[in-house]
């Protein structure tokens, strides 16, 4: 009875089931999740503690790269739809949904960092003053939930507020997260009653029904089935998102053990790879060799998984081992650079992209920046090139030249490094990059170009698990 009630609340209310959502934290994951939902229809208010942030958002901009965010942001503003407000309080009371989307980053052992989330978690149960589907969207260690839910009550136990705590973990990559969040393969709800799980069917039944008009038109669109509907408990919801990163990363750890074989057998990894994807039961994405993963997801989730478990007493050193394969990957990069060129120190070299991958300019445990840190180390100078992510990078690394393109960061480097895989690389001049070069030597540290077509054009060119 409860849950058809708040549900034809917002039938009654609104004739398009618009419910009134408030997204707390205005990063990659809240943006995003508040973009979207505004998109499908609802009326979202966005708040973060950041003033600056907020500042951006309200005289239209936006504070991160996201292809895409831009154009959605304005239109939900233009509708209506999105608003931004610096106080929390005044978030809390406008949503009948709140989404989580606050920073959950790694503690020195690993282990996460809630203080975040316990925050808004007191500042939701004090302000709140009508019931509330409080959602983790954030990426928190299985059992969070529970905290969640009991922390509501401790503070919020002087009202009579009713809250619904609910897990709906994201699973967006940055670059196609607009897509990634209209055109999901699964979306997953861990919730404690029915009435919840009522609730986010409501929120997300244009995705389910995809009633939208997509604004990302990819040609996928059209035939993108619609996403499964996983209903779980909180816990499992919890864990369903650590499982996945890591299996991610492990996949990519895999492959890049693989490469190491490869090379040293004479084998080709991209033809191995080619045909070890092709069997449904593996699947051929995350099996890229190379510098291997980076980011604020993809790492930390491993490192908090891998403490999860040992705090719950299980053995997980299988990821241990997948962390520290990935470490490695800048050193054996590094050997092979000094392989090629010999000595470091004062050698001018060339560095393609920053960013932890393309299509984004997060440098957030980006292996380029591990790997430029590591050759300044040596002694090397360094010009390096990103279409997106070099202010950011410039803030954490001033000691390195930043060029206006990547022909300004081959000229006259002894070694040019592709460090993340820009589609805008492939379709460089080439032989105008030779030309420029002191010596025509490609490391691909994303094993991006083709070593024939390279290799014509007179480079010298390496990369990992591919023969010479
Ligand atoms: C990752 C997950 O893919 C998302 O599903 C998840 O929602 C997100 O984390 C999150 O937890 O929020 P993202 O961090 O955007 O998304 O990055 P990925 O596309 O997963 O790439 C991670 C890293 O792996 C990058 O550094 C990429 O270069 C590297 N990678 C990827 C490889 O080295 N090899 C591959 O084959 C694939």
């Amino acid at each position: 009875m409860r849950q058809s009630a708040w549900v034809l609340t917002h039938v009654f209310y609104d004739l398009e089931l618009r419910v009134k959502i408030s997204v707390i934290g205005a990063g990659y994951v809240g943006l995003v999740t508040g973009a979207c939902l505004a998109e499908i229809g609802h009326e979202v208010v966005c708040t973060d503690n950041d003033p600056a942030k907020l500042k951006i958002l309200e005289s239209g901009g936006v504070p991160i790269y996201e292809p895409g965010l831009d154009k959605l942001l304005a239109k939900a503003r233009k509708k209506n739809l999105i608003r931004y407000c610096s106080n929390t309080a005044e978030a809390v009371a406008a949503g009948d949904a709140i989404f989580i989307c606050v920073g959950t980053p790694p503690l020195p052992d690993g282990a996460t960092d809630l203080s975040a989330i316990d925050h808004v978690a007191r500042t939701i149960a004090t302000e709140a003053r009508s019931p509330k589907l409080v959602v983790e969207k954030s990426t928190v260690p299985a059992r969070t939930g529970q905290e969640l839910k009991r922390a509501l009550s401790v503070y919020g136990r002087k009202s009579s507020v009713t809250f619904r705590v609910a897990s709906n973990p994201e699973f967006l990559r940055e670059g196609t997260a607009i897509e990634d969040f209209l055109h999901p393969d699964r979306i997953v709800v861990g919730v404690e009653d029915d009435t919840a799980e009522a609730q986010l069917r409501e929120i997300y039944r244009p995705v389910l029904e995809r009633k939208f008009n997509c604004p990302v038109h990819s040609p996928a669109c059209p035939e993108a089935p619609a996403p499964a509907w996983l209903v779980t408990t909180i816990n499992s919801a919890e864990l369903i998102k650590h499982a996945s990163n890591s299996f991610l990363a492990l996949k990519i750890s895999y492959a890049n053990m693989v490469a190491d074989l490869a090379e040293r057998l004479g084998a080709d990894i991209e033809e191995v790879m080619k045909a070890v994807g092709m069997d449904p039961r593996i699947g051929k994405h995350f099996l890229n060799a190379g510098l291997g993963f980076g980011g604020f997801c993809l790492p930390k989730d491993l490192q908090a998984f891998v403490h999860l478990a040992k705090s719950s007493g299980a053995d997980f050193t299988m990821l241990e081992e997948a962390e520290k394969i990935n470490r490695k990957r800048i050193e054996r990069f590094v050997e092979k650079i000094r392989k090629a060129v010999w000595v470091l120190r004062d050698k001018q070299l060339g560095v393609l992209g920053l960013a932890f991958k393309p299509n984004t300019d997060d440098i957030r445990f980006a292996p380029a920046m591990d790997l430029v840190r590591s050759l300044l180390a040596e002694g090397a100078r360094v010009r390096a090139y990103d279409p997106e992510a070099m202010e950011k990078a410039r803030t954490v690394v001033p000691q390195i030249e930043y060029a206006k393109s990547a022909y300004e960061a081959a000229q006259d480097s002894e070694a040019l490094l592709i460090a993340t895989e820009w589609e805008e690389f492939r379709k460089l001049d080439w032989e105008r990059i030779r030309d420029a070069m002191a010596h025509p030597l490609i490391l691909d540290g994303r094993n991006f170009l083709s070593p024939q077509k390279m290799r014509e054009l007179g480079f010298e060119y390496h990369c990992f698990g591919r023969p010479d």
